[in-house]
């Protein structure tokens, strides 16, 4: 089990990288635009390289930008081209439910060694087939499955089940985060890793009585050293006049 950051955030990407909690990150074009990222592939290549390297050797999924066929192919091919730890993100069908797309998936697993992780999925069944056509990852949009009204954990259990029973070598990755719940359920459900979103990241960490805990240590911790200073403050004051005076000249010798 791991978990992915969803996000095109350098410093996000870094802080949590630090930590040691991360596995992967993953982009789309929607969240590098949110992320201030214009300009299109030059730019997307720009910080691909950036957090590419930064979270090397784990994967960073980044997303093609057509659905053209051919153009799909090729500009899978160049953006796995440009690092070693790139798998490239292809959605189950087009826009108008255009099925090439796993022909493209296929094609790269199979005959270009391309990891794909295939994305935008809604349901078990959609991830079984994109399994099938060989996908590295298959990408449950666990959050959207929700807002349109079905359980996701019902998804994520029948994939799993599907995938170990046909042992296939696809990994789901949860995504589509929307409260920090869902890291911990969606694990419980079967996904083998969860691409979580920043923020929901920090909220997994803090909590508020951990940090009235700290607090406490903290304050106690304060408490002892001062009574500690409070003690040997009040053992010179009783000392007698004759010892101090025998210390401070067996300083001076
Ligand atoms: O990784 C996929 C994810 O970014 C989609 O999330 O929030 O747009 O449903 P969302």
């Amino acid at each position: 089990m791991a978990i992915f950051i969803d996000t095109g955030n350098i410093a996000e990407i870094r802080k949590f990288m630090k930590m040691g909690i991360l596995r992967g990150v993953t982009t789309n074009p929607s969240i590098l635009l949110k992320d201030g990222l214009t300009g299109g592939l030059p730019e997307i290549k720009k910080r691909t390289l950036e957090i590419a390297k930064l979270i090397h050797p784990y994967p960073l999924s980044v997303e093609v930008t057509t659905n053209d066929k051919d153009k799909m192919l090729e500009q899978a091919r160049n953006l796995a081209s440009w690092t070693d730890n790139i798998a490239v993100k292809i959605t189950i069908h087009g826009p108008e439910g255009e099925m090439h797309n796993l022909e493209v998936i296929h094609t790269l697993e199979h005959q270009f060694n391309i990891r794909v992780n295939v994305t935008a999925m809604m349901s078990a069944q959609q991830c079984l087939l994109a399994a099938f056509a060989g996908a590295t990852y298959v990408s449950l949009f666990c959050g959207r499955v929700n807002n349109m009204g079905y359980n996701c954990i019902d998804e994520l259990r029948k994939t799993r089940k599907l995938l170990d029973q046909f042992n296939l070598k696809s990994k789901i990755i949860a995504a589509s985060t929307r409260e920090v719940l869902n890291v911990v359920e969606w694990f419980e459900a079967g996904a083998h890793i969860v691409t979580i979103l920043p923020p929901l990241l920090e909220g997994m960490l803090v909590h508020p009585y951990s940090k009235e805990t700290v607090k406490q240590f903290l304050r106690d911790a304060q408490k002892s050293e001062q009574i500690a200073i409070r003690k040997s403050a009040e053992e010179i004051i009783e000392m007698p006049i004759e010892s101090l005076k025998n210390d401070s000249v067996s300083v001076r010798l």
